[in-house]
C-alpha cells in the first residue's frame, strides 16, 4: 500500500505519533527528543490560517510554527518587526483549531518578550490560553536564558531561535549569515548550550553554515531544526510560501516543492474567464424553484 506524501511508513518503527492514525496523537515535548534521539528527521512548516494549517497537519508535518514572518508573508509589513500580539493571536487561534496532530508553536513578536522573564510570561500564556498554541518560540541566547528558564518552569515548553534572528536585524546589519568564524561560532555553541540548560525543548538555527549547525547538532541533546543551516540539523523549517511557490521573494536557502502560485494565479484567471463569458454559474451551480 503506497503512503501518503510525506507521511511516514506506519510499520517503520517511529519515535512519533503516527500519521493517519485513529484516534490521532498528537507530537508533544518527549516526541522531540525521542525523534533526535533515533536520527529521525523533524518537519516544521510556518502557518498562518485554518486551510493551510489542515492541509499541512494531515500531511504529517510535526510542527506548526505560526511565525512572526507573518508579517511580511502575509500582513504586507516590510519584516517581522512591526508585528504585534494582537495580529499573532487570531493567527495562532486558527493554526491551533486546524492542527490535531502537530505541535503548534507560537512565536513571540518583537517587544513583547525581551524585558523580562515575567513580559516573556505574560504574553507566552496568551499565546497558549488565548491562542491555544503547544509552546512559544522566541530569539537569542545567553540573554534569553532566564526566560526560558521561568516559562518551563511554568509549564511552558520553548523552543529558541538562533543565528540570524530577524527581530535584530537592524543590530546585526541586515539578513547575513551568522557563526562564520571561530569566535561567533563559539558564542553560537554558548547561546545553544544556555538555551538548552535552561530548558528549552528545541532550537532553531537560521542562516548559520552547514559545518557549525552540524557541530552545534552533535554537542546538543535537544533537536536543532534548521532554516538555512544544512542538512545536519535534526529538522527543517521554511515558511510554507517559499515551500510551496507561492511567487514573489524567496531566500537563497528556500526550495520551492510546488509551484501554488502558478495554480492559484491560472485557477484565478479561468474564473474570470467563466464570469465574462457568462458560462459561469452553469446549470450545476444553479439552483431551480
Ligand atoms: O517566523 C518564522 O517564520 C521563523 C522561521 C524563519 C524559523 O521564525
Amino acid at each position: 500500500m503506497s503512503e501518503p506524501d510525506g507521511a511516514r511508513g506506519l510499520s517503520q518503527r517511529s519515535a512519533l505519533p503516527p500519521v493517519g492514525a485513529e484516534p490521532v496523537r498528537r507530537v508533544r515535548v518527549q516526541h522531540l527528543r525521542a525523534a533526535k534521539q533515533n536520527g529521525e528527521k523533524l518537519t516544521m512548516l510556518t502557518a498562518y490560517d485554518l486551510p493551510t494549517a489542515r492541509i499541512f497537519d494531515t500531511a504529517g508535518v510535526d510542527m506548526l510554527l505560526v511565525g512572526d514572518s507573518i508579517g511580511d508573508n502575509m500582513l504586507g509589513h516590510d519584516g517581522t518587526i512591526p508585528v504585534t500580539l494582537e495580529e499573532m493571536l487570531p493567527a495562532v487561534r486558527a493554526v491551533s483549531r486546524g492542527a490535531k496532530r502537530a505541535m503548534v508553536v507560537a512565536d513571540l513578536p518583537f517587544g513583547s518578550y525581551e524585558a523580562s522573564p515575567q513580559q516573556a510570561m505574560t504574553s507566552a500564556a496568551r499565546m497558549l490560553k488565548e491562542g491555544g498554541a503547544h509552546a512559544v518560540k522566541f530569539e537569542g541566547g545567553l540573554r534569553v536564558a532566564e526566560h526560558v528558564r521561568l516559562l518551563t518552569s511554568s509549564g511552558v515548553p520553548v523552543v529558541g531561535h538562533l543565528g540570524f534572528t530577524p527581530q535584530s536585524e537592524n543590530i546585526l546589519g541586515g539578513k547575513r549569515v551568522q557563526g562564520r568564524g571561530d569566535a561567533a561560532a563559539h558564542q553560537l555553541l554558548t547561546d545553544a548550550k544556555s538555551l538548552e540548560e535552561a530548558g528549552a525543548v528545541a532550537v532553531a538555527l537560521e542562516m548559520v553554515p552547514g559545518d557549525v549547525a552540524a557541530h552545534l547538532t552533535r554537542d546538543l541533546t535537544i533537536p536543532t531544526i534548521g532554516i538555512g543551516a544544512g542538512a545536519e540539523c535534526d529538522g527543517q523549517v521554511l515558511v510554507w510560501l517559499d515551500m510551496a511557490g507561492m511567487g514573489g521573494w524567496s531566500p537563497r536557502f528556500a526550495k520551492a516543492f510546488g509551484a501554488v502560485g502558478a495554480e492559484l494565479d491560472r485557477a484565478t484567471r479561468s474564473y474570470l474567464a467563466e464570469v465574462r463569458r457568462g458560462e459561469f454559474p452553469g446549470t450545476e451551480q444553479t439552483y431551480w424553484s
